[in-house]
């Protein structure tokens, strides 16, 4: 099996190069392959060019692609997975970064009349001065899992993972005093990548809609539910189609199981509310949920969600 590492750090003085380092000797050891791209390294073209943007803009297939950005193709043509490794800079990736999704994330390649494969995993390795209660007290882990997961792969890879590596700012003590355990879990991550595919169920960043529904429902094939879980706590938002935002909370069992209790405003501006009990089952490669729900009026009904 074989890993493509995009790699974005200015300095090899770092945590993160630290941690890059120890990522790959875990999958050395693991046995496994690995190519990367080194951004800074390579010096990387970040800015897209007129003519690129024209391309992409126009949803053209022509002119060619630049070499450098083909040769990030194929370096992803030819993975079963994709890693990505960097600081978080202004709550986001480095700017390098984010240039290389401008350029590589082309037309035909992409979007579109995709070339690109669907990889089997994407997983993001990121060091954050910040601790982790204020990233997620502000909602900024969450908007940079959204757009890297939401936006960026989604729909090209099939599984996420995203480990934070908290509090590493250099005036933060816990720097030094985390910096071994941290990585420990690097190498780890690096020596399971591939064996912990299969790793323990969970809903957290999974997206799903709904494929058929009763006539009393109101989600259908146009409502999105981002789903996300922390221990046996499920929960998702939902909008599209009927439905301009809702909401659901609940639990999930040892089974996969979930029962939870839901509530939308929909488009005649009435708020709905129910709760619902789900079973999931894998179908056609998918993970489907079959879904038996009661508004609060004791309507009943069935549903089944799949994931995108
Ligand atoms: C320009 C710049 C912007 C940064 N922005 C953030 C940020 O928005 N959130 C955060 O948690 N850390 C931020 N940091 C801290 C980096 O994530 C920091 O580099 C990280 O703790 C890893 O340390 P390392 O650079 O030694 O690898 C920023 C650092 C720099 C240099």
């Amino acid at each position: 099996m074989k890993a493509f590492i995009v790699y974005c750090h200015p300095s090899d003085d770092s945590f993160t190069k630290n941690m890059c380092d120890s990522f790959i000797k875990g999958i050395n050891d693991s046995g496994n392959e690995y190519i990367i791209s080194d951004l800074y390294r390579m010096d990387f073209k970040s800015d897209i060019t007129e003519q690129e943007y024209l391309r992409d803009a126009n949803y053209l297939t022509t002119p060619d692609v630049a070499t450098d950005v083909l040769a990030e193709h194929e370096k992803i043509n030819s993975s079963d997975v994709i890693v990505f490794i960097y600081p978080i800079f202004w709550t986001e990736a480095p700017a390098k970064l984010v240039g290389w999704f401008d350029r590589v994330w082309s037309y035909g390649f992409a979007y579109g009349e995709k070339t690109m494969k669907e990889l089997d995993k994407a997983v993001i390795l990121c060091s954050a001065g910040n601790p982790l209660e204020r990233l997620e007290n502000f909602g900024l882990l969450d908007s940079m899992k959204k757009v890297m997961f939401g936006d960026r792969l989604f729909g090209r890879v099939k599984n996420t993972e995203f480990v934070l590596f908290d509090s590493t700012s250099r005036e933060n003590i816990s720097r030094e005093a985390n910096w071994d355990l941290n990585l420990k879990n690097a190498y780890e991550k690096g020596k399971n990548l591939f064996s912990d595919s299969k790793k323990e169920f969970s809903l957290e960043d999974r997206y799903f809609t709904a494929i058929s529904n009763s006539d009393t429902g109101e989600v259908s094939d146009e409502t999105i539910f981002a789903y996300h879980q922390k221990g046996n706590v499920i929960w998702a938002e939902y909008s599209g189609g009927s439905v301009i935002k809702g909401f659901l909370l609940g639990t999930i069992d040892e089974n996969n199981n979930l029962r939870f209790d839901y509530r939308h405003i929909n488009t005649d501006g009435e708020s709905k509310s129910g709760s619902c009990n789900s079973q999931p089952r894998f179908e056609n490669g998918k993970l489907r949920f079959y879904e038996k729900w009661k508004w609060t009026d004791g309507c009943e009904g069935t549903s089944v969600i799949e994931e995108l």
